[in-house]
């Protein structure tokens, strides 16, 4: 750990977390926008930047469900370099980097049509076009779906949306402190891409929302307890949107630019990513290793929401440490949780 944490200090990270590696669209594969090291090193990207470095430091989520953070993470974004091509019904793959188990949430993603690719995203009107909740049979959130899957997912663009140029908003929800004020976390990535083909579908007034605006603090569905197995969970955010999802039309777009440089400068950059990379993989891998389900509540209630009781589940990675937190794997499916450490009534930094 004292490697680890050396190495850490020497690439500048702080907490690790979750930011995308890699994204395909339509079959062209195109480098995740990386706040860490692509603001220094004007890297070209689909992705909307952040525009500033401080904001970007520890790559963690948007929280503030009234902020403009909400549409695409930390305002004020910065327009893309790039911009995907995709056929109207083409996949688009995301590759996510480190993250939590205990970070668990539905996996949403938006679409939102864009005047012009410099559209300000927080007045962009949304549509939803994937939702991957909660199965109340498994308990288990689309997040650790995901999970399993390598922290890999893919959403299908609609197959008759109208051609135009869009931006895809595409978030991990991370319920683990669901209850805490701000507790919520939001991981977003947003894109743009220009969609193609002869479709006509278009959204309708009640499939579209704003961020912020499209999320409130007391949604149920946003304050919910992972622990407790309810029955029932609604994806926040508005009903899907009611489109075809065929296969796409035509051949594959051949992009000429994705980001992807070369010489030694690109060398030099992916190294130094390389090694954040790792870092940040390390720090992960050995937390869910040592605090298995670690970072996270089980709520008991207090005579407010507010005051409701959080008793850590093991001790997480942004957690007080319990001198022995190593208590067998925590397993959300059969409800088996570990004896918790302690209770704490102070609120922590998620
Ligand atoms: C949340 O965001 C709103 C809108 O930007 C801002 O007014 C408010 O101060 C923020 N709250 C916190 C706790 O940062
Ligand atoms: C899109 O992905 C799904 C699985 O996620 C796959 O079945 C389908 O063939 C893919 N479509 C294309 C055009 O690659
Ligand atoms: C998991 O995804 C990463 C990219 O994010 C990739 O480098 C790695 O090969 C994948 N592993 C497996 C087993 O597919």
């Amino acid at each position: 750990m004292k490697y680890l944490a050396a190495l850490s200090a020497l690439v500048g990270m702080s907490t690790a977390h979750a930011i995308v590696k890699k994204i395909v669209v339509d079959g062209n594969v195109y480098p995740g926008y990386d706040p860490r090291y692509d603001i220094d090193w004007k890297q070209k990207r689909i992705e909307w930047g952040f525009s500033s470095k401080a904001a970007a430091q520890g790559i963690g989520p948007a929280q503030n469900m009234s902020s403009p953070d909400m549409a695409c993470r930390f305002a004020p974004v910065q327009p893309p370099a790039l911009i995907a091509v995709a056929r109207a019904g083409a996949n688009v793959t995301y590759s996510w980097g480190a993250y939590y188990q205990s970070h668990m949430g539905p996996v949403i993603t938006y679409m939102g049509k864009l005047a012009s690719p410099t559209q300000d995203p927080t007045t962009v009107d949304f549509f939803k076009i994937y939702e991957d909740g909660y199965d109340t049979k498994t308990h288990e959130f689309g997040s650790q779906r995901l999970y399993a899957n390598n922290m890999t997912g893919t959403v299908q663009i609609p197959s008759n949306l109208k051609a135009g140029d869009y931006i895809m908003r595409h978030e991990l929800v991370a319920l683990h402190y669901a209850k805490k004020e701000m507790g919520p976390e939001f991981y977003i990535s947003c894109l743009n891409v220009k969609v193609l083909g002869d479709g006509t579908a278009e959204p309708k007034k009640e499939d579209l929302v704003r961020f912020p605006g499209a999320y409130k603090p007391d949604d149920p569905y946003l304050a919910f307890d992972l622990h407790h197995h309810e029955n029932k969970y609604i994806v926040p955010g508005p009903k899907l949107f009611q489109a075809e999802f065929n296969a796409p039309k035509g051949d594959r777009p051949i992009v000429k630019e994705t980001g992807v440089g070369s010489g030694a400068t690109w060398e030099a950059y992916k190294a130094i990513k390389n090694l954040g990379d790792f870092v940040s993989e390390s720090v992960v891998t050995n937390d869910d290793k040592l605090n298995p389900g670690g970072g996270g509540c089980i709520w008991e209630p207090g005579q407010a929401e507010s005051t409701a009781v959080c008793t850590p589940i093991n001790g997480g990675h942004d957690m007080v440490k319990s001198p022995t937190n190593a208590r067998g794997q925590f397993d959300v499916k059969k409800g088996q949780q570990p004896k918790p450490a302690r209770k704490l009534r102070r609120s922590f930094t998620g």
